[in-house]
């Protein structure tokens, strides 16, 4: 029988490990050798000592992809590079989960988004939550959701090319700190701006590109939508190929579709 010390012991580094595990999955858990020599003992499975080091590509710990993501947003904060910080009251970083699968990327924050400094929280944004919640049977705390640009433009208009220029680095390190599975592009300015193309929409719908080596797709933005409801059904139709990448069913295929790469 172990002593009651060894008990408390077990009890503290159990309590320990729940904690970590509640923030990080890992393939093993370290364990002191008292520990693990009295587990040894009464369990027949080997135990292992050292956690092994994680593999390339492996997401860290949640809370410290929170951090990272929040380090990055602090400098948004603090942008002027293009000017539009003269007109802005809240930059919108970006909101959801640090190691979601699947990423959504509008345009630029709209007057509601520059209020709350959240994006997609207006008219727009109850609609994309319903596509989440209600399509997808998904939380919007599940997936990410942010902008090509982190300041709204003023009166709405389309980001400038130097905008652009000064905001996709942002956009590009938040998407590798996440790494998600799927990036799916909200609308035809977030689509040409991300992919380098004057595509149309419906021309860019219907296939994967690559962004920066991420799956990526492009539905219509929830705006257009709610001005033109007939085409509610493609986007249904985009979601539900994304929803199958997400669930294992199906592997993108790239292949037919835009590639964007930083060249250098
Ligand atoms: N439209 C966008 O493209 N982004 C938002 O955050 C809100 C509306």
């Amino acid at each position: 029988m172990p002593k009651p010390e060894d008990i408390q012991k077990i009890v503290r580094e159990v309590a320990a490990l729940v904690k970590q595990e509640a923030k990080a999955t890992r393939g093993a858990v370290t364990l002191s050798p008292e520990v693990a020599e009295w587990l040894q003992s009464v369990h027949e499975s080997p135990v292992v000592y050292e956690s092994p080091a994680p593999e390339s590509g492996a997401h860290a710990p949640h809370q410290e992809l929170a951090d990272e993501l929040a380090a990055i947003d602090a400098e948004v904060r603090q942008c002027t590079q293009c000017g539009l910080n003269a007109g802005r009251r809240n930059t919108v970083f970006g909101a959801g989960n640090s190691r979601a699968d699947l990423v959504f990327v509008g345009e630029a924050p709209g007057a509601e988004e520059d209020r709350q400094g959240a994006p997609f929280v207006g008219r727009a944004g109850m609609l994309l939550t319903d596509i989440i919640v209600k399509g997808m049977k998904m939380r919007r705390e599940d997936v990410y959701i942010c902008n090509v640009l982190k300041c709204r433009p003023p009166e709405n208009r389309d980001p400038s090319p130097e905008e652009v220029y000064y905001c996709e680095p942002y956009l590009l390190r938040q998407l590798e700190v996440i790494q998600p599975k799927v990036i799916c592009a909200l609308g035809r300015i977030a689509a040409q701006t991300l992919l380098k193309t004057t595509e149309s929409t419906g021309k860019l719908r219907g296939r994967w590109h690559s962004y920066h080596g991420i799956p990526f797709r492009v539905t219509y933005h929830p705006a257009y939508l709610l001005r033109n409801p007939a085409d509610k059904k493609k986007c249904w139709e985009d979601i539900q190929e994304i929803m199958k990448v997400l669930n294992g069913e199906s592997t993108p295929d790239m292949g037919g579709g835009l590639i964007a790469q930083r060249l250098i």
